[in-house]
């Protein structure tokens, strides 16, 4: 949420930071700003709404300056408009800030009762009139900064710019990731390295609790009690090229059609392909002595995590405690230190499921993260990392990191069975050929369905509400499938367990209620029916989404049937998300919103 830049440079900073707050734009598209000093002046250039404003802005308002910093906002405290928008500037103080500062109200009362004057409705204005009142007073820019930081409470980061001194920018890092980018001659700073890397990859990162005065030359950390500290410089990974959308007319399009060959990739890590075994995990997690396994992790990747537990269960008995981060960080569990845990993250960023990995690390779990981003803080602080690799994700809507981190937990489930002795050689065998068998599939499903899907998503579009119900590991797709769909669609979705239907939510079926029932031929077949049958019997609208052998054994009237191939149990949560995947897209292709910045949301949630 929210990205933060800088430059201290030996040539003009403007456009530079305006391209490296295109890369940043997925963390928030609400406004966007910049301010430089140029001979001695703080300027700034606004803009509401998506970076492209801000672009045009400055074709008319250029800003000169060979210091500068950067903000792409995704709004938490005060509406999305040109005033709230970072940089916010008070006193020749140029601020930007990621996060949220929790006491900001007592700040704000202690601070108009001597006379400040806010302009904005955020929290964050009051950092730029905390360290003026500093400065007033007689200190340095490092003395306000760090007489500042210890006023703050909560989770952010900053970036500051003072007038009076031109050659450096100070940032502070309490929560979400900064990290800074050496140069020839100049120092770059960004909220990841991706931000940074047609800049440079040699970067450091700051360390939770950091705050840092960067010249063109030299960057000097301290830590929260103002003892100058060492960190590392390292080489990012991260790539320079811009992801483009192909032939394709969204991300979100591109990234659906690109599930076979990413899954593909990702399954050659963890699988051996010829052989149809497992990869042997134990030296990265001890899943063979593991009491029990806690996963957590926000949104899709949660219902990733759902889909998983089924299988951890099933094939490596293992029990598995799991909740959304938001809850699992504030619960109190009582955790054995014997017992596994992952966090699942696309980001590995998101605010809740980072202070979730770090309370079980705290209580002496093994940790383990599987995610997209390696050089992301949950994957640096993790004990182990299970990449997903299911490279850049630039729609919003989760898609393709949702199908490998299914596919990442499978091979965790099958490789903890193994280590188990809870899966027999041959069943390992079967699993992981079917596994292997899977892209191919991926491609048949997403080449036949696309003009059912079209012509679903045209009759959907005009529905307010849709319910999704399934059992067993559809029943978190029938969830994921209504996120989808509200994510993009705006259109109003719940998923719920098929059996859990009589128990309150058929109350809301009738003829203007279309049901989407994801019914593969699986054990829980003929109970879904019945639930089929249920919804029919009052008038609600059928769409199910079910296999040959499913099509065949069934002869309910529907509104459509979506027919995929028969497909092992293992597989059929990925192979069953595609459909789902596309008919959210649709829907919001024929309604015409925001396919890939749906309003509202950011693609890495940095706050809790
Ligand atoms: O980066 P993360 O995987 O941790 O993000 C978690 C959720 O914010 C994310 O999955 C969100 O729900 C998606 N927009 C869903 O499509």
């Amino acid at each position: 949420m929210c990205g933060i830049v800088g430059i201290v440079g030996r040539h003009p900073v403007s456009q530079r930071l305006l391209e490296a707050l295109e890369r940043l734009e997925y963390r928030g598209y609400d406004s966007a700003g910049i301010a430089t000093i140029s001979e001695g002046t703080l300027e700034r250039c606004r803009a509401q709404g998506k970076l492209v404003n801000l672009e045009m802005r400055l074709e008319r308002q250029p800003l000169n300056g060979m210091i500068g910093i950067g903000h792409t906002r995704w709004a938490t405290h005060g509406a999305p408009t040109e005033r709230n928008a970072h940089p916010h500037i008070v006193d020749g103080i140029a601020v930007v800030h990621n996060g949220i500062i929790e006491n900001f109200a007592e700040l704000k009362a202690e601070l108009e009762a001597t006379g400040a004057d806010f302009e904005t409705s955020t929290d964050s204005e009051v950092v730029a009139h905390l360290l003026a009142k500093f400065c007033r007073e007689g200190m340095s820019g490092q003395e306000a900064m760090h007489a500042m930081l210890k006023r703050l409470r909560g989770a952010f980061s900053l970036a500051i710019l003072l007038q009076n001194e031109p050659s450096t920018i100070m940032v502070a890092r309490y929560g979400p990731p900064l990290v800074v980018g050496h140069g020839d001659g100049e120092m770059f700073l960004g909220s990841d390295a991706i931000a940074l890397a047609p800049l440079t990859n040699e970067v450091t990162y700051l360390v939770d609790g950091d705050w840092a005065v960067i010249s063109k030359t030299d960057i000097r950390i301290f830590d929260s009690e103002g003892n100058v500290v060492t960190r590392s410089r390292c080489t990012s990974m991260a790539s320079a090229d811009r992801v483009t959308k192909g032939d394709y007319e969204h991300f979100m399009e591109k990234e659906i059609y690109e599930q076979p060959e990413v899954i593909a990739h990702a399954l050659a890590h963890y699988l051996d392909i010829a052989d149809h075994r497992a990869a042997s995990l134990s030296t990265r997690m001890d899943f063979a002595n593991a009491s029990s396994l806690v996963i957590s992790a926000c949104g899709t990747a949660y219902l990733a995590g759902l889909i998983g537990k089924y299988w951890f269960e099933r094939y490596a008995r293992l029990s598995v405690e799991i909740d959304v981060a938001s809850e699992f960080r504030y619960r109190d569990i009582p955790l054995s230190a014997h017992a596994a845990a992952l966090f699942i993250s696309q980001s590995g960023e998101t605010a809740d499921t980072l202070a979730s990995m770090r309370y079980c690390k705290a209580h002496g779990l093994k940790v383990g993260a599987v995610v997209n981003t390696s050089e992301s803080t949950i994957a640096r602080e993790a004990d182990a990392i299970f990449p997903i690799l299911a490279g850049p994700e630039i729609g919003v809507a989760s898609t393709k990191a949702f199908t490998c981190q299914l596919a990442v937990l499978a091979t965790l489930a099958i490789s903890a069975g193994k280590a188990r002795g809870t899966i027999t050689e041959e069943e390992e065998r079967q699993l992981v050929k079917s596994l292997v068998e899977m892209p191919r599939v991926m491609r048949q499903v997403l080449r036949n369905i696309r003009p059912k899907m079209q012509l679903l998503s045209q009759e959907l579009s005009g529905f307010p509400h849709v319910l999704y119900l399934g059992r067993g590991t559809s029943f978190p797709l029938a969830m994921e499938g209504a996120l989808k769909l509200k994510e993009i669609s705006y259109i109003h979705a719940e998923g719920y367990a098929a059996g859990e239907l009589k128990h309150g939510p058929i109350a809301l079926v009738d003829k203007n209620m279309p049901v989407i029932i994801i019914a593969p031929h699986d054990r829980f077949f003929d109970k879904t029916v019945s639930n089929m049958q249920e919804v029919a019997a009052r008038g609600g609208r059928v769409i199910l989404l079910t296999d040959e052998s499913g099509a065949a054994s069934c002869n309910l009237d529907t509104m459509h049937t979506i027919v995929l191939p028969d497909v092992e149990e293992i597989i059929a949560p990925i192979i069953f998300s595609l459909p789902l995947q596309l008919l959210a897209y649709y829907v919001a292709v024929t309604k015409g919103t925001d396919v890939d910045q749906p309003r509202n949301l950011a693609k890495s949630v940095t706050v809790e």
